[in-house]
Order: structure tokens, then C-alpha cells, then sequence
């Protein structure tokens, strides 16, 4: 069986582990995670959260590893016909539609975020941002008697209204379309053409090139900004916060009784790891048939971790808790919002701005490009477009759903009905599927047998086991919690939005349309492989 017959491959061993671990560490990392993790009060969340990551995130990812170059060695690069070739059988090709819609939809909307990092990266360069922390420090100086000493720092020092103004006027807060008239739409754009160039240039030069250069240049970006964090005074008390699993609010074993914790912490290992996502599946089939898998897939875990909980974690959540008491907001408020006004509090705070969204932006474009290449595998190897087609159909479908998103930008309200839609929903389909699928079908002898073919290290054999018994059964629970949590205790949540909210209904409309098209080209793919496997001539497209 084989989908593609000129087929692509990495160039090195540490361009396929950065090229992995470069869609891993994202936005995510930086935003989300310390997001979550302050809504929790930081050190309760890493409990659920480092045992899902034993649970599900390190097991699947060595899953997705092996059956991807499982897949690879049988000549597919794409969900579909990974998937196929797994199962055997057509079904598998169909329900590979996860794999795309995943990485696809969530583009639409990453990308935008990601140039909202290009965007403020800037105005730290353009001087933009002195004159709102100019502006900020005026309004707190009228207004410092009003501010409470539990308000912190940056409050007492600096307002946080131009901040808010400034993010709501560049993200198109207050109108639908208010957006399209100001400069996000150029750093849109910036990114678009950025994404796409890349990956019209292919795996190696373009993926793997970016990626060799992006990956430590953004740690370093990491690590200098650390260095400014942990040399704040009081930081040891900010650490503390993070780490020490206790909260305010309830007593540890109370807040571990909270099943959206577990829920959360479950899906920010999926997020993060870009595991239950379609990508990692793609990397690993362009590997070679003895290349290891064992080892780089480890790495690549490794070294999300370390960005997410020793980067990411440790410069957000101190900071803020240092500046504001904790009270940092959600994600994006947290990023565009908090952190600016605690940068614009502390010493050298215009250059630790301008690093830390530089490496936002570096982080969000290595994750993008590798949302983008799952489809690209299918348009090539289903449909036997080159290069050029597919890249443009990919291009004009993402353009399409990137717009509409940046177009309802009142309320973010399309952005999150994506997001809860396919970053979380759909994502726990395509991971429960995936497990199942290495777990009782492909079958943890052959699986362990994929992971081990040229492997440095050994797993245990009891990650077989895992993946049949343990993980299905953990990420059922997660599942049947996330089902319990929107319909009952959100009375039916997610589910009745679409119902209520005329937007939140036509962007789900929109996920149909794109989940239609996606179909479309499983069904030509799938009878081209069926036609090239009873060796007819390939008609040309
Ligand atoms: N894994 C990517 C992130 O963390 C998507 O942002």
C-alpha cells in the first residue's frame, strides 16, 4: 500500500526532535498553562497535571511516535492514511477526519493569537509601549490614594486602563469587524504569509530549518527573561505560590475533590504535548524505518516540560503574583494585560517585554506551521497534488476561517466556540481514538515492536499495558467528567450555546462545512489508494 510516491523525510535527528518539540512548546506553554495553573493557585494543579502527563501524555505520544512511522513505512504521511493502514480497513481512513479537523481548526484561530505576540513584540521595538506605560503611570499616580495595598505592585504603580484599551482596540473588542480597520490585521497577514512560505518550502528547508533556529533562540529569549524574574526581591515567596501544593481558598484534599481540575490539567497535557492533535502522527511517518522513536519522543516531552513548567511557569505566575498579588485574569489577560503592566513596574522591564514576545511569537509559529502540514500530507498523497495546489487550497481555506474568526472579534466569542469545539471536544475524541487504535488494534505487541525497531533506549513493556487498560480507562473517566461537567453542572454548557448564541451556532455550522469538506477529500483519496493498490494508472488531477 502506498498513498505517496515521492516521499519526504527529515534531515537530521535534532531537526525531527525540535521540529516535534517546537509544535509542543507554544502558546500553551506561556499563556495556558500559567493561565490554569493561577486559577488553581498553582501547586494543587500540578498534581492532576503531572499524573495526567504520566497517564496519557507520555504513553500516547510514544503511541503516536510508532504508528506514525508505522504509517510512514507503508507510505502515508496524513491521519487518513495512517489510520488506514493500521486498521486495514476505509473506516479508519474516515475517522482519520479527527486528525485534520484538529490541527486545521485550531490554525484558524492560533494564528491569530500568534500575530497578536508579533503585534505587541513590536510596539515594545516602536517605543508604542513606553507611551502607554507613560500613560499608565499618570493614571495611577491620580488615582494611587484609591488603590488598596492587597492590589499589589504594578497596581499601585501603574493603571491597568490603557493596558485593557489597548489589547481591546487591537483585538477588535468593542464591534464585530472593529478589528479589520487597525494595524492586527497587517501583523495577520505578516503571519499568514510567514506560515505559508514556510511550509510551501517543505519539511526540511522550511519546517526543520525554522525550527533548528526558532527553538533555541526562543529559549534563550526564556531564559534571559528567568534571569530578570528571579533576581526580583520577594521571589522566593512568589515561587512558593507556584510550587507549594496548598491553596488559600480550600484545604489540598478539597481542592483535589474538584473534577474540573482533573479535566483541566487533562487537556493542557493534550494542548500542550500537541498530543490528540494529528501533528505528531505526521512528524513521525517522515522518519526512516530504523530511526529512533523511543528516545526522540522522550526528548521532546522532556523538553515541553521544561518550557512549560520551568520557563513558562516560573515567569509568569512569580511575576504576577510578585506584581498583583496573584490576581492575574485568564490567559489573555494574564498575557496582554497583566504582564505588560508588571513589565512596565519592574527594572529593564521594556527589554524583558520585548524578549518575552519575542519568544511568544517564535513559540506560536513553530506550533502553526505544524498544524498545517497534517492537511498538506493528505492533499498530496489523497488527492496527488503538488506543492503548489496544496499549499493554496490549505491557504484559501485557513484564510477563509482565520478571517470569519478575526471578523466576530466582539467577545472573542468565535475564537472560544473553536476552541472549546475542537481544542478541547475534539481532541479527547481523536486522543480516546488514537489509544484505542494502538492499544486494540494495531496491539501493544506490535506497537512495543514499532517503538523498539532502532530505539537507544527501552521502555517498559508495561507501556503496552498502559496503552490498552490504563489510558482508554483514565481518559473515558476524563471524558464521561467533561459530559457530566457541561450538561449537568453548566446545564448543558457547550452543548445549548449553539442553540442560544446565533454566532456560536454559525461557527459550529462552520466546523460542519470545514468537517464536509475534509470528508470530501477522504472519499477521492481513499478511492485513488484503492485504485492504485488494484494497479490501475493513475489519473492525473
Ligand atoms: N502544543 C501547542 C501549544 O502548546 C499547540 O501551544
Amino acid at each position: 500500500m502506498s498513498g505517496n510516491s515521492g516521499k519526504e523525510g527529515w534531515g537530521s535527528r535534532l531537526g525531527v526532535i525540535l521540529a516535534v518539540t517546537g509544535s509542543a512548546v507554544g502558546l500553551g506553554n506561556f499563556l495556558r498553562f500559567p493561565g490554569l495553573a493561577a486559577r488553581y493557585e498553582g501547586g494543587a494543579f500540578m498534581i492532576p497535571y503531572f499524573v495526567s502527563l504520566l497517564i496519557l501524555g507520555l504513553p500516547l505520544a510514544w503511541g503516536e511516535w510508532a504508528m506514525g512511522r508505522y504509517g510512514g513505512r507503508h507510505g502515508y504521511n496524513s491521519s487518513p492514511g495512517i489510520f488506514r493502514a493500521i486498521a486495514r480497513n476505509n473506516t479508519g481512513a474516515y475517522l482519520g477526519i479527527l486528525g485534520l479537523l484538529v490541527p486545521v481548526g485550531i490554525y484558524m484561530y492560533y494564528v491569530i493569537i500568534e500575530s497578536w505576540c508579533l503585534g505587541y513584540a513590536w510596539y515594545y521595538l516602536s517605543g508604542q509601549m513606553a507611551a502607554i506605560g507613560a500613560e499608565a503611570r499618570q493614571l495611577a499616580g491620580q488615582a494611587s490614594a484609591a488603590v488598596s495595598p492587597a492590589e499589589g505592585v504594578a497596581t499601585a504603580l501603574v493603571s491597568k486602563e490603557p493596558y485593557t484599551r489597548l489589547f481591546d482596540s487591537f483585538v477588535g473588542e468593542s464591534a464585530h469587524g472593529a478589528a479589520f480597520g487597525g494595524p492586527s490585521v497587517v501583523f495577520l497577514g505578516l503571519c499568514f504569509l510567514l506560515n505559508f512560505y514556510l511550509i510551501y518550502r517543505g519539511l526540511t528547508k522550511g519546517i526543520e530549518r525554522f525550527c533548528i533556529f526558532a527553538m533555541p533562540a526562543l529559549i534563550i529569549c526564556a531564559l534571559l527573561v528567568l534571569l530578570r524574574v528571579l533576581t526580583l526581591p520577594g521571589i522566593l515567596e512568589a515561587l512558593g505560590f507556584m510550587w507549594n501544593p496548598h491553596t488559600e481558598k480550600a484545604s489540598l484534599l478539597e481542592a483535589l475533590a474538584n473534577p474540573r481540575m482533573w479535566l483541566d490539567a487533562a487537556s493542557q497535557i493534550f494542548f500542550s504535548l500537541s498530543v490528540g492533535f494529528g501533528v505528531i502522527i505526521t512528524y513521525a511517518s517522515y522518519l526512516k524505518e530504523n530511526d529512533d522513536i523511543a528516545l526522540s519522543s522522550l526528548t521532546s516531552v522532556a523538553g515541553n516540560e521544561f518550557c512549560e513548567v520551568g520557563l513558562g511557569g516560573m515567569i509568569t505566575i512569580p511575576s504576577a503574583y510578585l506584581f498583583l498579588g496573584g490576581a492575574v485574569g485568564s490567559s489573555f489577560d494574564l498575557g496582554f494585560k497583566t504582564l505588560p503592566m508588571v513589565f512596565e513596574s519592574m527594572p529593564l522591564g521594556y527589554i524583558v517585554g520585548f524578549l518575552f514576545f519575542v519568544l511568544l511569537f517564535l513559540a506560536a509559529v513553530t506550533s502553526s506551521l505544524s498544524m498545517l502540514q497534517p492537511a498538506i500530507a493528505l492533499l498530496e498523497e489523497g488527492l496527488g497534488l503538488n506543492r503548489r495546489a496544496s499549499v493554496s487550497i490549505l491557504g484559501f481555506v485557513t484564510l477563509c476561517g482565520s478571517l470569519y474568526t478575526f471578523y466576530f472579534s466582539q467577545g472573542r466569542m468565535a475564537l472560544a466556540t473553536l476552541d472549546n469545539w475542537l481544542g478541547t471536544f475534539c481532541i479527547y475524541l481523536l486522543a480516546m481514538y488514537q489509544t484505542i487504535l494502538f492499544g486494540w488494534v494495531l496491539g501493544p505487541k506490535r506497537g512495543m515492536e514499532e517503538l523498539h525497531r532502532g530505539a537507544e533506549i527501552k521502555v517498559p513493556e508495561i507501556l503496552g499495558w498502559v496503552l490498552k487498560y490504563v489510558s482508554p480507562v483514565y481518559l473515558f473517566l476524563v471524558f464521561v467528567g467533561f459530559l457530566y461537567q457541561q450538561v449537568v453542572l453548566e446545564n448543558g454548557g457547550m452543548f445549548r450555546e449553539p442553540f442560544e448564541k446565533p454566532l456560536v451556532g454559525a461557527t459550529v455550522v462552520f466546523i460542519l462545512v470545514l468537517t464536509g469538506f475534509f470528508y470530501l477529500i477522504i472519499q477521492q483519496s481513499v478511492r485513488r489508494w484503492e485504485r492504485l493498490e488494484r494497479g490501475e494508472k493513475e489519473i492525473a488531477l
